[in-house]
């Protein structure tokens, strides 16, 4: 069991406490509100076996067919809710969902519910910092707090299930979709994703303001070839098991009843074809019993493109002749639900016929997704209160927007501050300038659901923010452009560079980098709003260069140059090359993409409202050249080093380091922490072994530090990560105060998956490291017998 520590001390600020439940169904030890949220995986109910059974031995083949069927808003139609499809996503009109969810229930044949479904990431209309972001908080409650939310708003809009946590582990900052998940880190991952799924489901997603979790991609999604998104993966079965099944795993551990297979090919095998991940692995070695839906047009996407085989639409992996062939392909490895396109629906008769699919695969399909339905309480409640639905004050409530303003303080990450230069003084006038200054798509980030339509509360731009929290004068001076969505309505996009997205030009003001250096004169402090734009992440938003687009960074340095103390507030949905920023200003925070309340959350951060504590949950590189650069990576035969010829080095690079390492993060306080203790220096292959270490904050303010434990394997079958993390707990400390912070490990931790896929815990040392990055350099170590 791998766990996350548990403080012997309690302490915290209220504020903290109120929120502070952390833990997951992978931590043994947790705190009480997650002991009531503990997995909710159960043997399926006999009563609902009973009921799913009995009504399956009702259904006609086409109505199974029917059920197997998942429809977009653009495709539905009331023929198909009278036919009894299966799913429809993407639909938010509640009118339109109850219209539909009517016909569904009074004129189909055996009155079957719609599961309806939508891309609620981080949040509904209430929106909370970008998944990455929330990872930064190196706490489980954030990503729990922001699903709860969002499920919650969800359910209200009649929608019965979410395709969130996107759990894809992810060593690619090129690759737009790294901005979705919790970062390069597998143990984190699962933390986030068990607390995710715990915060969308409860402890049954039938309760009106709960929505069923569907975890994706599986798998393999976030390792595609050159960053770009939907691209190959190739990888061998112990990095499988060990870096990226571990996220799906907790999810499932915590309840997660349905999963969505992804685009990309694995070893060959594209996600929603792969029999050996769907069913032996997923089904069968994990005991799932829920269903696995296909991505969008995932399964049309088997299919070789012409000329092999004319035809129309999506395509490409090459692995089926034609549309029913690859209906037949998804079918038998373990996909029981089609999204968009219809070969199942429309040739599943022939297909059975001719023996392609087999009327057990069938039925066990149609089985997985009506026990869903009946765990959902969908029979019982099919209907949509529209009238609460459409109401504004449904959506937003303070109580939710507070929360959503707490995790995005939580999330953010001071990745420099020099001479104190953070947190401001609010009664000096502050020049805000640059481009994100005054724009929602940059505050609530990519997937934003329906967080700026006119149901949703109202957001908070950084000059709003900015100007709440000071008492003294706040200027704003753009300096630069946004370009905002630049995708065509015909998703064809004309030739792009970084320079067309964002700073290319004068700011919407009219103004300049010159005029910038004239506030930036005028003023008493500068905050720099610099980035990336909402758009350039996301699906299909690979970039081939990490570094500011635009002139941004010549404005940092024209503004820096005025000698004022330069804040540099980031809005980013991926690790950027800040080489060429990173000396400029006096001070960095990363603030991700941070929602609704983003702009009030950065003001509660840069003027000490809230002290920072979020680490960094994925590598910042010192150039796109680096990539991939990742902490957990396995030792060379040739280690890297800079000064010595003939090993794993650049030699245009005198480091090896990248600029900001995984778990990184600073604070306006200082902390110590102290060498672990271990309980015992020898251990059996089932036994275990506590860490503790003594965390003390020896500055002159409250604040709070993530205590991380990494273990390494030095001899082994295989060559073992440098560093793995095991264990890690955010823990707030007034001045002068000081905590004791315990993990256990056990086999779960110190034992690996092998290259046959077999968890294998072999004798040995293992080597012990603690502190407050993945740099932790404090060791002790101990020997499994
Ligand atoms: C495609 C994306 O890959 C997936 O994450 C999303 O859930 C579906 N579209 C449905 O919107």
């Amino acid at each position: 069991m791998a766990r996350i520590g548990r403080r012997t001390a309690a302490i915290g600020t209220a504020f903290a406490l109120a929120f502070a439940a952390g833990g997951t169904a992978i931590a043994a030890n947790v705190s009480s509100e997650d002991q009531a949220l503990a997995p909710t995986r159960q043997p399926a109910a006999k009563t609902i076996e009973q009921r799913v059974n009995r009504l399956l031995a009702r259904m006609t083949t086409q109505e199974k067919l029917q059920q197997v069927q998942l429809l977009s808003d653009g495709q539905v139609t009331d023929a198909d809710a009278k036919a009894g499809v299966g799913s429809v996503f993407s639909l938010v009109d509640a009118e339109q969902i109850n219209h539909l969810q009517h016909v569904a229930v009074e004129q189909s044949r055996l009155h079957i519910p719609i599961l309806f479904a939508y891309d609620t990431i981080h949040g509904y209309r209430t929106i909370f910092p970008v998944p990455l972001g929330a990872a930064s908080s190196f706490d489980p409650a954030v990503g729990r707090t922001d699903a709860a939310v969002g499920a919650k708003e969800s359910a209200i809009q009649g929608l019965k299930q979410v395709y969130s946590p996107m759990v894809d582990v992810s060593h690619e900052p090129r690759w737009g979709r790294i901005v979705e998940g919790a970062g390069e880190d597998p143990y984190l991952g699962s933390v986030f994703a068990a607390a995710r799924v715990k915060g969308t489901q409860g402890t049954d997603y039938s309760a009106r303001n709960k929505v069923v979790a569907s975890v994706k991609h599986y798998v393999g999604y976030g390792q595609p070839e050159g960053g770009r998104d939907y691209n190959t993966t190739d990888m061998s079965e112990q990095r499988l098991r060990n870096l990226y099944l571990p996220p799906f795993k907790a999810a499932i551990d915590a309840g997660a009843d349905t999963v969505m297979c992804s685009f990309n090919s694995l070893n060959g095998v594209p996600g929603c074809a792969n029999k050996y991940t769907e069913t032996d692995i997923l089904k069968k070695e994990w005991g799932f019993d829920g269903f696995i839906e296909s991505d969008y047009t995932a399964v049309a996407e088997l299919r070789a493109c012409p000329p092999v085989k004319p035809d129309e639409g999506p395509c490409g992996h090459g692995i089926a002749a034609d549309g029913p062939d690859a209906g037949a392909a998804a079918l038998m490895a373990g996909t029981d639900s089609e999204m968009v396109s219809t070969y199942l629906r429309d040739y599943g008769k022939e297909l059975l016929s001719d023996g392609k699919i087999s009327i057990t695969r069938l039925n066990d399909a149609v089985k997985r997704i009506l026990r869903v339905k009946f765990r959902a309480g969908l029979f019982e409640h099919p209907y949509v209160d529209v009238e609460k639905a459409s109401n504004a004050a449904s959506y937003g409530k303070p109580a939710d927007l507070a929360k959503a303003r707490w995790a995005a303080g939580r999330s953010m990450v001071l990745l420099k501050n020099e001479g104190e230069a953070l947190p401001l003084d609010t009664t000096k006038s502050t020049a805000l300038i640059g481009p994100f200054g005054q724009t929602v798509d940059e505050m609530l980030g990519p997937w934003s659901g329906r967080g700026s339509d006119e149901l949703a509360p109202k957001f908070v731009t950084l000059l709003d923010g900015l100007k709440a929290a000071s008492s003294a004068p706040v200027t704003y001076t753009a300096a630069c452009n946004l370009a905002h969505n630049f995708d065509p309505p015909n998703n064809a996009v004309p030739p792009l560079t970084p320079d067309d997205e964002v700073c290319a030009g004068p700011g919407e003001d009219g103004t300049s980098i010159q005029d910038a250096v004239n506030a930036a004169n005028d003023a008493d402090q500068v905050v720099l709003a610099l980035g990336e734009s909402g758009f350039m992440s996301g699906e299909s938003n690979a970039r081939s260069q990490l570094d500011l687009p635009g002139y941004q960074e010549d404005l940092l340095k024209a503004v820096a140059a005025t000698g004022k103390p330069v804040v540099v507030v980031l809005f980013n949905g991926r690790p950027l090359d800040l080489t060429g920023v990173v000396d400029k200003p006096a001070a960095i925070l990363e603030a991700w993409f941070p929602g609704t309340e983003g702009g009030n959350a950065v003001a509660d951060v840069l003027y000490g409202k809230v002290n920072p504590g979020g680490k960094l949950p994925v590598t910042f590189p010192r150039g796109v050249g680096t990539v991939p650069t990742y902490y957990n990576h396995e030792p060379s035969g040739r280690p890297c080093d800079p000064t010595f010829k003939w090993n794993s080095r650049y030699r245009d690079l005198p480091t090896c380091e990248p600029l900001f390492s995984f778990g990184y993060g600073l604070s306006y306080t200082s902390f110590d922490i102290s060498k672990p203790a271990l309980s015992k220096t020898k251990v059996g292959r089932n036994g275990s072994v506590t860490v503790s270490m003594n965390v003390k904050n020896t500055g002159d303010r409250a604040g709070d530090e993530v205590v991380q434990l990494y273990i390494h394997d030095p001899v082994a079958s295989l060559s073992q990560p440098v560093r793995r993390l095991r264990g890690f707990e955010r823990v707030t400390l007034d001045a002068g105060e000081s905590t004791k912070v315990t993990f256990t490990l056990d086999k779960s931790d110190f034992g690996f998956y092998d290259n046959r896929g077999k968890f294998v815990v072999e004798p040995g040392e293992i080597q012990v490291f603690g502190g407050d990055s993945s740099a932790a350099t404090e060791t002790a170590s101990f020997t499994v017998k």
